[in-house]
């Protein structure tokens, strides 16, 4: 079994540690946090991320899932993953035996996919993307890095999500869109046209709001 540090105590951390059990591939070695949240689910606190640096392995035999959640841009996360570059920690692709990955799918350095998500054939997955519950992505979507899609949102065939954006929990994207870097596309939105510079959206059809 593999030897896996979970980064980050909070509620997103809780469904991450309930998928690696689920997989039976990783022994969970703990958590890090800016702060002791108390043992989680049964999972020991080991410190902040820098104490891993005191721990006894060899570097790069230990992997690691990033497992801080975001609501809103992308950007702490790949701050917190750039901070850990020095721990030579490998993050593999964490993804629940409970959701489909198919054929073809690329990429998924540090990428996590939740219960009931489909990810579909043609997909990449950038880096440290999240595709979360019951979320949809379908053929030949682009995810870049650091991208959350939310809980329960449909992501049409040939989509691009840029950088760092964050797709709401029931947002649609129909078929072809672009979306722009750093974009918040708030719950429940449908996206029927491309969103061109970064901001906030909300509302069917979606629309810029700040
Ligand atoms: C969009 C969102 C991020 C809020 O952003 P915010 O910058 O805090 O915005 P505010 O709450 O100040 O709202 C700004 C305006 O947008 C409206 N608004 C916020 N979210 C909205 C939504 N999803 N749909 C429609 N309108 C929305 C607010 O009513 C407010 O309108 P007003 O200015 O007329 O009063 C948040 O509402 C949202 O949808 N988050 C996604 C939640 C989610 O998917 N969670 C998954 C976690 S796993």
């Amino acid at each position: 079994m593999n030897s896996i540090v979970v980064i980050g105590g909070g509620g997103h951390a809780k469904v991450v540690i309930s998928i690696l059990r689920k997989m039976k591939k990783y022994r969970i070695l703990g958590y890090t946090d800016i702060k002791d949240n108390g043992t989680l689910l049964g999972i020991s606190y080991l410190g902040s991320d820098v104490e891993l640096l005191s721990f006894p392995a060899e570097p790069g035999t230990i992997q690691a899932v990033l497992a801080v959640g975001q609501i809103g841009l992308g950007n702490l996360r790949q701050q917190l993953w750039q901070a850990l570059q020095p721990l030579r920690l490998s993050f593999p692709l964490i993804a629940s035996p409970h959701s489909i990955v198919n054929e073809e799918v690329s990429g998924g350095e540090a990428a996590t996919i939740m219960d009931g998500a489909v990810v579909n054939t043609g997909a990449v997955l950038g880096r440290g993307a999240i595709v979360n519950t019951n979320s949809t992505v379908e053929h030949d979507v682009v995810l870049e890095d650091w991208v959350h899609i939310g809980p329960g949102a449909t992501i049409c065939g040939g989509v691009t999500v840029g950088q760092f954006s964050m797709i709401g929990a029931g947002v649609t994207v129909i078929q072809g869109i672009k979306i722009e870097a750093s974009c918040v596309v708030g719950a429940g939105a449908t996206v029927v046209a491309d969103l061109t510079e970064p901001g906030l959206y909300v509302g069917s059809p979606a629309h810029r709001i700040k």
